[in-house]
């Protein structure tokens, strides 16, 4: 998508669509009252009829206003409030965008330098407004005979407040452009059946990405390479599958340093790349076993993410590793009782085949030791327990680092993509004791989200750590069943923030 940063006057812009705001009460914005002005009261007038309530993110086309160049004008609700929060914005940009890309037209203009915003400038805004664009633009066709029709929508310009900086807003606008892409990406793995995106396929799309990258480059562990390294824990998940298990290891090095100076130390993504998950001999019910496709999310949203990091060209490291393997029954399968030895050296009784991710993990976490990263966040689709406390609507958090912790919750406000500190503390340790190994892979029937971030724990004792069990954000169930694309935006904004 093309983007300009345009001054002059709504009313005698050349467009296909021009976006402006209304509020409730028919409150018409800046931009709005010169629409008014110049359309001879017609505005105001369409607006006493009372079909468009200016309810938050609502839309309504207008088409054929007098003394407007513009081809049609697209109303965006603003709500009831003046400033509005982060939330707020992206409802009504959501809802422009969802309008925009459902019609025919091939350039837009959002004139919406007049809307205020209560946590954040205009740059934030013309981010947002990107990314909307972008997610809107999203449709799941791969595996369908009919695919989606490309949108029509080519270019965007924005207007912007006086004093606004052309330079940052076009910086802001092509982030938001590789936020929403970093997010389709994550989605459309998300949502590729398992019989496709099986371990070796997400292996093949990371070495794609790194295709002509000069600073990102990928290997790929086979299970021989595993074993030779001592990954028990991970091979015991991927030994019922036919499919190979692979580890997944992408290094981004984005970090400006002078000639002969150290490196500093990358940050580190680990995702839990289940590209299906049965459970096993511990074999799961048949409801809505379909979903176990997703539990590759993790993997996928830091795949996701690293492509983004790659297009914002951010002046850090970052190393990716994605555990990616399928979880079968067979009479090669791992069974309730087996005893595995992990990487770490920690010997493993496997109670539930089902507790798999944190046995892939696991030795994922203990081979990120040999970066000495900065920091390493896990994310993962780990429990059930995580979609019972917390639905959908914020990602699971833990950590071994109370400040790590603070600073992922920020980022979460910021970007919208929220997460919620579970206690990690000691006392839930006992849970995994075992008679027969050094730990267990489950801690009983409570607490389930925090005895599965305890086990990974004791893999993590030799860096800064944070657990996101993203089993309730990661994808949508019924009818807008579909992955999510989160938390890429989470994690962009922690890797932006380290790089600034
Ligand atoms: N992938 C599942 C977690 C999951 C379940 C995510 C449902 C989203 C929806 C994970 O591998 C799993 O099966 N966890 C078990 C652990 C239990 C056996 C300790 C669970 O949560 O039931
Ligand atoms: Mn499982
Ligand atoms: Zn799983």
């Amino acid at each position: 998508m093309k983007t300009a940063l345009k001054t002059s006057n709504p009313v005698r812009l050349a467009t296909d669509c021009l976006v402006i705001a209304v509020g409730a009460k028919s409150k018409l914005s800046e931009e709005a009252s010169e629409i008014d002005k110049a359309s001879g009261k017609r505005l105001s007038g369409i607006l006493s009829n009372g079909d468009f309530d200016g309810s938050l993110g609502s839309t309504l086309f207008l088409h054929g206003l007098a003394g407007i160049k513009a081809k049609r004008v697209l109303l965006v609700g603003c709500g009831e409030r003046t400033k509005l929060s982060l939330k707020e914005a992206k409802k009504l940009l959501a809802g422009g965008a969802k309008a925009l890309l459902a019609s025919q037209a091939k350039d837009a203009h959002l004139a919406l330098a007049s809307l205020t915003l209560a946590d954040a400038d205009y740059y934030w805004l013309a981010e947002r407004a990107a990314q909307e664009l972008v997610e809107a633009s999203y449709t799941y066709s791969t595996t369908k005979s009919t695919k989606a029709k490309p949108t029509s929508l080519k270019s965007v310009s924005l207007a912007a407040p006086k004093g606004t900086s052309k330079a940052k807003i076009d910086t802001a606008f092509a982030r938001g452009v590789a936020t929403g892409r970093g997010i389709n990406r994550a989605r459309e793995l998300g949502n590729l059946p398992g019989n496709i995106c099986t371990p070796t396929y997400l292996a093949k799309q990371a070495v794609e990405l790194a295709k002509g990258k000069r600073n990102l480059s990928v290997k790929v562990l086979s299970e021989k390479q595993m074993a030779r390294l001592g990954m028990g824990s991970l091979l015991s998940v991927s030994a019922g599958s036919s499919q190979e298990a692979q580890l997944i290891v992408m290094e981004y090095k984005g970090a400006k340093v002078k000639p002969k100076a150290n490196r500093p130390a990358p940050h580190m993504l680990v995702g839990k790349g289940i590209t299906f998950d049965t459970g096993g001999i511990s074999l799961k019910a048949g409801q809505a076993m379909d979903e176990m496709k997703f539990d590759m999310c993790g993997a996928a949203s830091v795949i996701g993410t690293m492509a983004a990091v790659v297009e914002m060209a951010l002046p850090i490291d970052v190393v990716a590793i994605v555990a990616a393997a399928e979880n079968m029954p067979s009479g090669k399968a791992t069974k309730p009782g087996d005893v595995v030895t992990s990487m770490s050296g920690l010997t493993i009784e496997i109670l539930n085949t089902d507790a798999e991710g944190r046995l892939v993990l696991c030795d994922a976490l203990t081979y990120g030791e040999r970066y000495k990263p900065a920091s390493v966040i896990d994310v993962a689709t780990l429990t059930g327990a995580a979609v019972a406390t917390f639905g959908s609507h914020v990602s699971a958090m833990l950590s071994n680092d109370d400040a790590l912790a603070a600073e992922l919750t920020d980022c979460g406000n910021a970007s919208l993509d929220q997460v919620w500190q579970l206690p990690l503390h000691d006392e839930y340790q006992h849970l995994l004791d075992s008679n027969f190994a050094d730990i267990a892979n489950i801690g009983g029937p409570r607490a389930g989200t925090i005895t599965a971030a305890c086990f990974l724990s004791r893999f993590t004792k030799k860096f800064k750590w944070a657990h996101l069990d993203i089993a309730g954000s990661a994808w949508n169930s019924g009818a807008a069943k579909g992955a999510t694309g989160r938390p890429v935006s989470l994690l962009l904004e922690y890797l932006r923030r380290k790089a600034a």
